[in-house]
């Protein structure tokens, strides 16, 4: 209970045998507490509603959907996957579940599995003992020892090499891996969350992936809509973006209502991101602080 709170239980206690004039305190006290908590419930309130929306921006159905699954899963710990083109937000969904779960004091480690080559993988995530390989002059933890009580993102997930995709697994079901070279298994803790932009059922159907991995990666499915396909939403990241831009002090401007329009026309094959850049670029060319149609990208003045 608040000091106030305290205080005012105390008075309370006294008020049977109390004097006119320690009643009106009395009054005076809960009224102020009554003030301070209903103002500490309207703050929790609207920290819930960006809680609610997980930091994103995005009202379309689509993205509404996304909330309620992240709602459902950021509490827990079951593996989730999400889906959905480059620059839909997929990392940004996976690291809201990180931020809202269990293990938000934990470790957040992000790694892509496309950027490392796929003979290094394994021991980049389940580390490797001096002498593994030629080059291996010292024991190194992988990225797995390293979200030990935290959360593995694991993107591009659909790149992991077929032997992997096995050591993967045990570790999923098990909490078990062994570094490359080593002969003892090790232990972690830690929530995976992967992402994909590929077919993952069609690499299953061509042999590329474990169907027994992708099921047990795959337990919830976040499916992040494309930006063409949430267009009302353009106007409000449009003005997000401008005003984080604004903040760091870098070009920011005004949009004008026909380059909104434009905006929200293009389909956006870069989605979120190219969305964002294209911003940054208009901004820096923009001039009295607006952006016209002149100061965008030829594509999106159907030029390109
Ligand atoms: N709904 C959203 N609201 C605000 N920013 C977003 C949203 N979705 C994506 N972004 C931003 O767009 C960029 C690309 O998002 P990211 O999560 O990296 O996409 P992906 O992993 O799907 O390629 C990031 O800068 C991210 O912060
Ligand atoms: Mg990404």
């Amino acid at each position: 209970m608040s000091g106030l709170g305290e205080e005012l239980r105390h008075l309370l206690d006294r008020l049977d045998r109390a004097e006119a004039e320690e009643r009106a305190d009395a009054v005076e006290l809960l009224r102020a507490w009554l003030g301070a908590e209903s103002g500490r419930a309207a703050a929790a309130a609207a920290a819930e509603g960006v809680a609610g929306r997980f930091g994103m921006v995005g009202t379309a159905p689509a993205m509404e959907e996304v909330y309620a699954v992240l709602a459902k899963v950021a509490r827990t710990q079951v593996p989730v996957l999400v889906v959905g083109e480059s620059g839909t937000g997929k990392e940004l969904a996976a690291r809201a579940l990180h931020e809202q779960g269990p293990r938000r004091r934990g470790p957040w480690v992000a790694v892509n599995c496309a950027a490392i080559p796929p003979t290094l993988l394994e021991a980049e995530l389940f580390g490797h003992v001096k002498g593994a390989f030629t080059g291996a002059h010292r024991d190194r933890r992988g990225y797995v020892a390293e979200a030990d009580g935290g959360t593995l993102f694991l993107d591009e997930i659909g790149e992991i090499p077929p032997e992997l995709q096995a050591k993967l697994l045990r570790f999923l079901q098990e909490g078990e891996y062994r570094p490359v070279g080593a002969s003892k298994v090790e232990h972690a803790e830690v929530r995976v969350v992967a992402a994909t932009n590929r077919d993952l059922k069609r690499a299953i159907a061509d042999g590329r992936f474990r169907e027994d991995l992708y099921y047990r990666l795959a337990v919830i499915t976040v499916r992040m809509p494309p930006l063409r396909e949430r267009r009302e939403d353009v106007p409000a990241l449009v003005r997000d973006f401008l005003a984080r831009q604004a903040e760091r002090g870098e070009p920011s401007a005004e949009v004008t209502d026909e380059a909104m329009a434009l905006l929200q026309a293009y389909d956006w094959p870069g989605n979120v991101r190219e969305l964002q850049n294209e911003l940054q670029r208009a901004a820096t060319f923009a001039r009295d602080g607006r952006i016209t149609p002149a100061e965008l990208s030829p594509a999106l003045r159907g030029e390109g």
